[in-house]
This record gives C-alpha cells, sequence and structure tokens, in this order.
C-alpha cells in the first residue's frame, strides 16, 4: 500500500462512502503558499550518486498521495513505473532512497500542506535521499519549487508522466534538477504496469485534463486540455482486470462524460459503460465526476438498462443560483440543471445523486445562499461535498469584486451541511426493510462485522457469521440508518 496522507479533497471522496463531508477548509489572503520560508542547501551530489550506486542498496521509493481519485490512480500508475523499473515501495520516508509527493493544489489549505510536507522532508534530502514533487502543485509552481526547496530534485505534472522513465534516469545519473512540465500533451498516461491499492475495486482514467472554464477552478491550468484514451485501450484493460479477479471498475475524469473516443469507433460514453459492463467477470462499472452540461438522456438509459452499471451518479451543481453559476462559467443554470436530475428522478431504477457546492464564491448573496438551500430541498442529495471558496491562482474569479469575509463563509457552509445531514438522515433512515447487495471490503476487529457498498455507493455495515467474505458480493438486509451509513445484517 502506497503510505497516503489524505487530504481533505480526497478524505471527501472516502466520506462519500460514509454522507455529508464537513470540509471546513480556512482561507487566507493571497496565494502565498510559505514557500520562502522554506530555504535550505543545494543537493548533496556525492550522498545521492552514493544513494543510487551503492553496493547492496536497492532503490525503494515512498509516495504519498494527496487529492482526488484521480490523484490516487495516477499514484497506482506511477508506482507500477518504479516498480518496473527495479524499485521497491517502502512505507516510510526514512527507508526510502526516493521520496515522490503527489500533491493538490483544488483549494489553497491542499497547496499549502505541500509546503509544510516539503519543509518536513529538507533534512532528508540531508542523508541523501531524492525528492520528487509530483501532480498540480508541481506543474503550477514549476521551476519556482527549486528556487525555494532547493532540497527538491524533481518536478513533474500530471501530464508528463509518461516521461516518468526517462525522467528517473536523469535522476540516477546524478541530474538534481529534473522537470516534467508540459501542459499540451495530447496523449494520456499509460502504464505497461499499474500497482492498484484496492484488490477488487479498479479505477480507470479514460478522459484526462478539463476543457471547461469555471472561473475559480485550477485543474485547465494544473491538467491541462481534455484528452480522452482510445475505447478499445480501455476496454482491453477492463478485460485484462477482470481476468486478475477485479470485479468492479471506476471510469474517472475531471468531466468523465466528456469523453470522446478519439478512435474511428466513436463510441458514446453510455456506450463505453455497456461494454465494460459486458466484460465476463465484471459486476460493477462506476464513473465519476460528470458534468451537468454533458449528462445526456442515453447515460440514464445505460444505468437503467444494465445493472452492472452502478446506480450513482456524482453530478456537481456548486451553487443554486442561476446569477451565481454564470459569474463561475458554468456553462447551465438552475433550471437546466434541476432537468438533469429530473431526468434521472424519471428512470426506472432509483439512481443515488451526490454533488458538490462552493459557498461563498465572490458577490454571492444571502439569497443566492438561500437558493442552494432551497435546491438541496428540492433534489433531496443522497451526499453533499461542500467547499468554501478558496481563491486559486491564475483563475478569473481571484480578480471578482464582494469577497465573502472568511466568517459568513464558514457560516453558511455549517447551516448547509447541518440541512443535508437532516435530508439524508430521513433519506438512508427511508432504506430500511430493503435488501442491497454489498461489495465486502472490510472487517471489523469487532466479531462477525463486515463493511462495503451499495450499488448506489452508500457504506453498509452489517453483521454476518461467516468466517470470509472480503471482495464477495452478498445481501444485505438494512435494519437502521445514520445521516453517513447504513446497518444491516446479511440476508441468506
Ligand atoms: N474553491 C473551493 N472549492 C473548489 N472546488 C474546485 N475549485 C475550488 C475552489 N477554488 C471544488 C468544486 C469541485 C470540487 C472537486 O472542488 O466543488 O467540484
Ligand atoms: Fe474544474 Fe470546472 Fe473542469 Fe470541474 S469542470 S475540473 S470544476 S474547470
Amino acid at each position: 500500500m502506497s503510505a497516503k496522507l489524505r487530504s481533505c479533497c480526497e478524505v471527501r471522496f472516502i466520506a462519500a462512502k460514509a454522507g455529508v463531508i464537513n470540509c471546513d477548509l480556512s482561507m487566507s489572503k493571497g496565494f502565498d503558499i510559505g514557500l520562502e520560508r522554506l530555504t535550505g542547501g543545494a543537493p548533496s551530489a556525492r550522498a545521492a550518486e552514493s544513494l543510487w550506486t551503492g553496493v547492496g542498496r536497492r532503490r525503494t521509493f515512498f509516495l504519498e498521495t494527496f487529492g482526488c481519485q484521480m490523484n490516487d490512480h495516477d499514484s497506482e500508475k506511477v508506482a507500477g513505473v518504479l516498480l518496473s523499473r527495479g524499485y521497491r515501495q517502502v512505507e516510510t520516508p526514512e527507508a526510502a532512497s526516493l521520496i515522490l509527493y503527489n500533491t493538490c493544489s483544488i483549494r489553497e489549505k491542499a497547496a499549502q500542506k505541500v509546503f509544510s510536507r516539503l519543509g518536513e522532508y529538507r533534512a532528508k534530502q540531508s542523508e541523501g535521499k531524492i525528492i520528487g514533487v509530483l501532480g498540480c502543485v508541481a506543474q503550477q509552481e514549476g521551476e519556482e519549487i527549486f528556487e525555494r526547496a532547493p532540497w527538491v530534485s524533481l518536478v513533474c505534472g500530471s501530464a508528463s508522466y509518461r516521461k516518468l522513465p526517462q525522467m528517473l534516469a536523469e535522476l540516477e545519473a546524478g541530474n538534481h534538477r529534473v522537470t516534467g512540465l508540459d501542459t499540451d500533451t495530447d496523449e494520456t498516461f499509460e502504464t505497461e504496469m499499474t500497482r492498484r491499492d484496492n484488490p477488487w475495486r479498479a479505477y480507470l482514467t479514460i478522459i484526462e485534463g478539463c476543457d471547461k472554464a469555471c472561473s475559480y477552478c485550477v485543474v485547465p491550468y494544473t491538467r491541462g486540455p481534455e484528452r480522452s484514451r482510445a475505447s478499445d485501450s480501455i476496454l482491453r484493460e477492463v478485460r485484462q482486470l477482470a481476468e486478475l479477479g477485479y470485479s468492479e471498475v471506476q471510469f474517472l475524469g475531471q468531466t468523465v462524460n466528456s469523453y470522446a473516443d478519439p478512435t474511428p469507433r466513436k463510441m458514446r460514453f453510455s456506450e463505453l459503460l455497456l461494454a465494460a459492463a459486458e466484460v465476463p467477470g465484471i459486476r460493477r462499472v462506476r464513473f465519476t465526476t460528470s458534468h451537468p452540461s454533458d449528462f445526456t438522456p442515453d447515460i440514464v438509459e445505460a444505468i437503467e438498462s444494465e445493472q452492472k452499471i452502478c446506480d450513482h451518479v456524482h453530478l456537481p451543481v456548486q451553487s443554486g443560483s442561476t446569477r451565481i453559476l454564470r459569474a463561475m462559467q458554468r456553462t447551465y443554470t438552475r433550471d437546466e440543471y434541476l432537468e438533469k436530475i429530473a431526468m434521472m428522478r424519471g428512470a426506472g431504477r432509483p439512481i443515488a445523486i451526490t454533488t458538490d457546492v462552493i459557498v461563498g464564491f465572490p458577490g454571492e448573496t444571502q439569497s443566492d445562499f438561500e437558493e442552494t438551500l432551497s435546491l438541496l430541498d428540492e433534489v433531496q442529495y443522497d451526499g453533499l461535498f461542500s467547499f468554501k471558496y478558496s481563491p486559486r491562482p491564475n483563475t478569473p474569479a481571484t480578480t471578482m469584486e464582494d469577497a465573502i469575509p472568511e466568517e459568513e463563509k464558514g457560516r453558511r457552509l455549517a447551516i448547509l451541511q447541518d440541512k443535508q445531514r437532516e435530508i439524508q438522515s430521513a433519506r438512508n433512515a427511508a432504506l430500511a426493510g430493503q435488501t442491497f447487495e454489498v461489495l465486502v471490503s472490510g472487517k471489523s476487529r469487532r466479531e462477525n462485522q463486515w463493511t462495503g457498498h451499495t450499488s448506489a455507493h452508500r457504506v453498509l455495515n452489517f453483521t454476518s457469521q461467516e468466517k470470509e467474505l472480503l471482495g464477495t458480493y452478498v445481501q444485505v438486509l438494512v435494519t437502521g440508518a445514520g445521516p453517513n451509513s447504513l446497518v444491516g445484517e446479511h440476508a441468506v
């Protein structure tokens, strides 16, 4: 397992399984993320050399991941590349010759964490360890990282991971400033080997980057333009995964449903979901994150017609106010968004819907905020990830007037989360008495206690007398519920 320090962004995805996410990120003024505090000497060439080439020393790496599922999966691929080059993964930075840090910059707090962590790694470099920064902060800050944290030897954004083998070779040859900062790549990051963390569910990135231009978001800058992976290559990998014993695949993309097959086959996203579901051995196909503007009826029809396509859609709304949606450049109005919801609610099979909301966007009035609250009442989401607006470098929203005070953002966030907690408590309570299929992913220390996820991605903790259930699919009767999870018993 790669070591992971869960950032708020990542925690929210884990917590998705648990329901309401409390992601109370505070925002400090400006974009200074404290790099100038991190001063230190240039890397010690001799120390590094001996570490790489020293007799009897195996090349080892420690990889820490912050951020979303895309970052998680990128780290799995990075680990695969390193393992195939003879590196061994270790659990602590102390045991590693190469320390890699896969970073997130979606909100300021996430980026700040990276630099405080880099400060901690400073002493490690003087022990001859090689330190690399990957991911969104690497892309955003670029070579600036070398200036301010000279103990870092590798700075590589996600669009350059396919060049990792060359970059590793350069590091191994003693180069102390290796960069991969492409943004205009039209390739995606495919590797011969990916070391996956979860033995039953496999992530698969089908589209990288983002061509939307939401005014608050760094992703188009850090992950570059949208690039879709060839459908035949995706399906080949799904077949390989099924042969390896994975029964659930999760298609990933910042706007996964904007998928545009680059091959002459021109498979639609919904066709890709259906084709993956047909692969022998695959029992569940998930996908995240969907963009409302590209959410078309054929996706709902695919979910309706194929039980293996999970009955869960994560459809970030960001705000319930059309005025704020315009300022956010979200490309849909409140009513257009609600039409997508109506489409899902009209499906022959219930579909769980979760969303993301940003509170305190510049200019958001009390009445705009109340429109977001009323949207929650109207939609009745099954899960919500909520964030205080955090200004990000280079994004148009940073120069917008009428910034909302931090305290007011906090107040709105708390109100929003309280409302959602009530909604979820009621929705979950209404599931008592129903039976769901669960993919069992955990066993509690307590006797006979297991946990897993339903197709709708709800966490279901249940009792069973069975001795071994991990990785299996079982029917569970729901006997109770809280706002964030269900409880039940194995229905035999
Ligand atoms: N401030 C606060 N939240 C943000 N998100 C993206 N950018 C920002 C920002 N600058 C949130 C959005 C997005 C989720 C992944 O993170 O809600 O859907
Ligand atoms: Fe960011 Fe908007 Fe793209 Fe999502 S759709 S990654 S919020 S720019």
